[in-house]
């Protein structure tokens, strides 16, 4: 048989395989509160404009009322040949209430329906993720005041470069994480305008008011050209852009903590509850959270790119393509989700080894550029030429199988004959560490202070 919502000119229904490619009631009955939302809103708009009775409007509401109960408590029936989580709704609205719920349809169309229902859809999920986002950022700030002055090496090439301290190296995770959270703030603001009213391209002849449709919804306005409206995606991708820059500093963090709970390494200890055994080898404590958010990224990413590979060279205005937005924006809300509660719990839990970070931190000639340093502003050598001292000097250490401050000053002065003793007071971690103040730096006072002061933001202290 024909669909019943749309087959008056259709002598016979669709083939199975039709229905099946067709229908999107699989996945985006997700959308049920919603539509049901925005229906409401739309009917009160009909009502108040004369186009619905106030006795329709009120069977309209408690009909959408006892569908929202049949859909919670799973007692709601859902049908493919309906095709779509607006179709089935509707169709059950007017099974329970008749005429009134024939009605509801007017002055709108599934695509100003469906545009709507899921930019609804997406502001609730970028809320979510903020409020996730403002928690991972809360407990990396509260383990950077923790450890804001515990020594670990810092990398460049993955080569131990200068000290860090931990602290520090948490708290440029929280920045990240900072401009990831403004990135989904801009992309709400932007997609907050209602495509309701727009109808299926070109408006209505109607004398709807779009503005209060608006409104009962929190949009900030409606949409200003029906066309776009209707057929761009861009909120989406937007969304998904913003999922995967985060997914990326997500990977890092995941990626470091990796190397870090490994042997060689041994910065950290993940709680047992983030780490799980091997079916043959007894020792092991794998970081298999780690790795999962080191590799969420990638169907978070593909789903931008496959969205974007969607909706490019798609005409104006609305076409079914546009209809396989939905699962790349619910697989990527979930995966971020993921994420961001697991990180969460395994930055919570995850013990440092500060023996370990410090050791490794005075390793590989950490502080030569704090010798070079020294020579620049003790002996007001340039520091190019500070540059080649020091490289001189490493070279003996390393052919001598010892550290710089291993060095006598004999030896010392044989490279550069002006230096004295006094040099001996840079070259461990903690001083090196002490003399970062510049702005930003990774002084442990610094790093005190940032933490603090993110917390404060955070609303905690
Ligand atoms: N399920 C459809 C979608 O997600 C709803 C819009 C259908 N509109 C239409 N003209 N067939 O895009």
């Amino acid at each position: 048989a024909a669909n019943p919502q749309w087959g008056g000119r259709f002598a016979s229904g669709p083939a199975a395989i039709m229905s099946e490619i067709n229908a999107s009631i699989g996945f985006d009955r997700i959308l049920w509160r919603q539509d049901i939302r925005g229906s409401l809103a739309h009917a009160a708009m009909l009502q108040k404009v004369g186009l619905l009775t106030q006795t329709e409007e009120n069977e309209i509401r408690q009909g959408l009322g006892d569908i929202a109960g049949e859909i919670a408590e799973g007692r709601f029936e859902f049908s493919t040949a309906l095709e779509d989580i607006h179709m089935n709704i509707e169709a059950r609205l007017s099974d329970r209430i008749g005429e009134a719920g024939k009605r509801l349809h007017t002055a709108r169309s599934r695509n100003d329906q469906v545009a709507t229902d899921f930019r609804l859809w997406v502001r609730d999920a970028i809320d979510g993720i903020q409020g996730q986002t403002q928690s991972l950022m809360r407990t990396l700030a509260k383990r950077a005041l923790e450890f804001y002055s515990t020594p670990m090496p810092g990398f460049t090439h993955l080569q131990v470069a200068q000290p860090v301290t931990f602290g520090h190296h948490l708290l440029a995770y929280v920045e990240m994480l900072a401009r990831d959270s403004g990135r989904l703030a801009d992309a709400r603001t932007r997609m907050n305008e209602c495509p309701l009213g727009s109808a299926a391209l070109a408006g209505t002849s109607f004398p709807i008011d779009r503005r209060m449709t608006a409104g009962a919804l929190d949009f900030d306005r409606p949409t200003a050209n029906s066309l776009d409206a209707v057929s761009d995606r861009d909120f989406a991708l937007e969304y998904l852009s913003a999922l995967s820059i985060q997914a990326m500093h997500l990977s890092r963090l995941a990626e470091e903590i990796v190397q870090w709970a490994s042997a060689p390494f041994g910065f950290v200890r993940l709680s047992d509850a983030f780490t799980t055994g091997s079916s043959i080898m007894p020792q092991k404590r794998n970081p298999d959270a780690a790795e999962l958010v080191r590799a969420k990224i990638g169907r978070i990413m593909g789903n931008l790119v496959g969205l974007l590979t969607v909706m490019k060279g798609l005409p104006l205005a609305y076409a079914k393509d546009t209809q396989e937005d939905k699962e790349p924006v619910f697989d990527a809300t979930e995966a971020m989700t993921l994420c961001l509660a697991a990180m969460d719990g395994m930055i919570r839990d995850l013990q440092p080894n500060a023996d370990r970070m410090r050791e490794v931190a005075g390793m590989g000639f950490s502080t030569a550029t704090d010798l070079a340093d020294w020579l620049v502003r003790e002996l007001r050598v340039p520091f190019r030429t500070a540059h080649h001292v020091t490289g001189r000097l490493v070279g003996l250490a390393e052919e001598k199988g010892c550290d710089l401050s291993d060095l006598s000053l004999a030896e010392m002065q044989a490279v550069e004959k002006d230096i004295n003793a006094s040099v001996f007071d840079v070259l461990t971690v903690e001083a090196s560490l002490a003399s970062r103040t510049s702005e930003g730096g990774t002084a442990p006072a610094n790093v005190r202070q940032q933490a603090e002061s993110w917390l404060a933001r955070l609303g905690e202290s």
